[in-house]
């Protein structure tokens, strides 16, 4: 008599939940690289993405700095876009597609104050996003991860305010560049959000020494890939050590 044999292969469960956020894998796209599109945000996550972060935006959107605005640096990379994005109504557009394709999406905002932050969060949120993510953190827009995001009470207060206006998880994206994380992770706590990102890029600055001057449009930039990895690892160690909301590790 012939036997058969049936092999099954299971798939192993990797899904994961936090923060009220429930993803089937702990993978998740990075803002700002291939947010903006609807398009590619959907090709990430049949890629095999858990969710999409898209582009950061804020109310009326912004054009960005001039070229070169991304240059590799020692097998890492330097980029001082200026946070370019269509602005929020636009964005929502792009969100509400990406819904509509069974995508989980978060929505990444930003503002030069708590109100415009917040506006931009009540708009994602309105297009289905699952979460928002306040980008408290770009070194090359001064005003934003600067200006607000080395400032424990400007963090807390722009936590505050968005939790005041949605309903969806709010996740504070941290900066590196500051003495203590720690005092920025613990005011975004402390003002509600529910979870942390950690890290966004490190400033950084190229030099074309033939030239004499900088090589990025913007000047300053923030510094991403493997060179950003250990600083990433340390950070996300420190603001552990310092509060109890989950921490999505970014930074490779
Ligand atoms: C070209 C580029 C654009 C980025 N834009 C954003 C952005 O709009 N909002 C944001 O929060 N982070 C932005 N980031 C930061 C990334 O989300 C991430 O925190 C950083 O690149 C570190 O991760 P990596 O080393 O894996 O690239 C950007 C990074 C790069 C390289």
């Amino acid at each position: 008599m012939m036997r058969t044999q049936v092999l099954v292969a299971l798939e192993p469960d990797l899904s994961v939940e936090f923060a009220g956020i429930k993803l089937p894998n702990p993978t998740i796209l990075a803002s700002g690289i291939l947010g903006v599109s609807s398009e590619i945000m959907i090709r990430a996550a049949r890629a095999g993405a858990g969710a999409v972060i898209t582009k950061s935006f804020n109310r009326k959107g912004r054009e960005g700095y001039h070229n070169p605005s991304f240059i590799e640096v020692h097998g890492s990379y330097l980029n001082a876009l200026g946070i370019p994005n269509p602005g929020m109504e636009e964005m929502k557009e792009e969100i509400a597609h990406v819904r509509k394709a069974g995508v989980r999406v978060i929505a990444s905002v930003f503002g030069f104050d708590a109100e415009e932050f917040s506006e931009a969060a009540s708009a994602g949120e309105q297009a289905g996003a699952m979460a928002v993510e306040l980008n408290v953190s770009c070194p090359h827009v001064e005003e934003v991860g600067i200006e607000i995001g080395q400032s424990p009470r400007r963090v807390g207060e722009v936590v505050k305010a968005v939790k005041k206006r949605v309903r969806i998880p709010v996740i504070a994206k941290l900066t590196p560049n500051v003495t203590s994380i720690q005092a920025i992770a613990k005011a975004a706590e402390e003002a509600g959000a529910d979870a942390l990102s950690a890290v966004n890029t490190a400033l950084g600055m190229a030099i074309d020494v033939e030239a004499g001057r900088p090589i990025l449009g913007g000047v300053l930039g923030g510094l991403s890939g493997p060179a950003l990895h250990p600083i990433a690892v340390r950070a996300v160690y420190q603001v552990k050590e310092t509060v109890n909301i989950p921490i999505i590790g970014v930074g490779r």
